[in-house]
């Protein structure tokens, strides 16, 4: 609990960006598409958190080395193949590149706080560092250098830029299409609309399957014992999605007044998604105002 709360200077300085932007959109009265924002707010996140840096979506309004489109283009490859994996497209090579610069930049021997025995199981009054996966991925190698390679240590920066920015940025988005589609807008609690956006609207829209049928199974020359599987593997970063959509969504609302556009504003009110892994709001817009 206390690593999660010491990134939430880095989420809110991610919100003053998001905010700053929506500012300038409203006074443009452009309409604004829902999803690239909060894929900006999302990555930028995401960016700091893993990296300590942020990689400029929110300053640049625009895809970073092309990592969301590349990503999109992947799993998209991964629902049609019925396989996650590869190593093509720009995007996932501006990710590693990016993360192999910082390695070299820092050295995979630096000490880091969990190194030094200040870990997540610390006291949670303690006034906790501010530590990014990068340095924490860094100390285990450092511990462990055998079974937690430098390979380890960039797969699991990709990981985290894979899984937890597009997942934030839609259900920030379903968030917003519920309230303002008035389906949401009687619950109180704002940990009750997230859990109902995130029950109405999952961001994932595909089985993980991953036991293997009875009599095993030989894949590429592979055989697979029957019953195995992955084993339990719960997301790693839920709390930190909550942490971002639980600043930015009181905070919006209460600066801004949001109108849906375009076909969700239209008489059936609904929106298209697209379901390639994760389950994307297409055509998604609306205007701000500040008044
Ligand atoms: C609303 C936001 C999120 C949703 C809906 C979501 C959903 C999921 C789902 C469904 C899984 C698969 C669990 C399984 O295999 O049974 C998963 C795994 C994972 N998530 Fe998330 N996630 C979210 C946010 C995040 C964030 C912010 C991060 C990174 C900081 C993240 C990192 C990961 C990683 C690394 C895994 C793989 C865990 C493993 O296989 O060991 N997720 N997530």
């Amino acid at each position: 609990m206390s690593s999660l709360v010491s990134y939430e200077p880095y989420v809110d300085e991610c919100a003053d960006v998001f905010v700053e932007r929506l500012t300038e959109l409203s006074r443009a009265g452009a309409s604004v598409d829902t999803g690239h924002w909060f894929q900006n707010y999302a990555f930028d996140v995401i960016g700091m958190i893993t990296y300590a840096k942020r990689l400029g979506f929110l300053d640049r309004g625009e895809d970073i080395g092309d990592i969301i489109s590349a990503l999109g283009g992947h799993l998209t490859y991964a629902t049609l193949a019925r396989v996650l994996g590869g190593e093509k497209g720009r995007g996932r090579a501006f990710i590693l590149h990016f993360t192999q610069q910082l390695m070299a930049a820092s050295g995979t021997s630096r000490p880091s706080a969990s190194a030094n025995g200040n870990d997540d199981d610390g006291d949670e009054l303690a006034a906790p560092a501010v530590e990014s996966f990068l340095s924490k991925f860094q100390s285990k190698n450092v511990a462990a250098p055998e079974t937690f390679t430098p390979y380890h240590v960039l797969t699991g920066c990709a990981a985290n830029m894979v899984a937890g920015s597009d997942t934030t940025a839609i259900t920030l988005s379903a968030i917003l299409y519920y309230l303002l589609r008035n389906l949401a807008q009687q619950m109180l609690c704002l940990q009750a609309v997230i859990k109902e956006a995130l029950r109405i609207h999952p961001a994932t829209g595909l089985p993980i399957e991953r036991v293997v049928p009875p009599g095993g199974s030989t894949i590429a020359g592979f055989h697979f014992a029957a019953g195995f599987g992955l084993g339990s593997r719960p997301c790693i970063g839920r709390h930190i999605s909550t942490l971002e959509i639980g600043k930015l969504v009181p905070r919006i609302l209460r600066d801004f007044n949001f109108t849906l556009d375009g076909l969700a504003a239209g008489p059936t009110g609904g929106w298209e998604t697209h379901n390639m892994w994760f389950v994307k709001p297409q055509d998604f817009w609306f205007t701000v105002t500040t008044e």
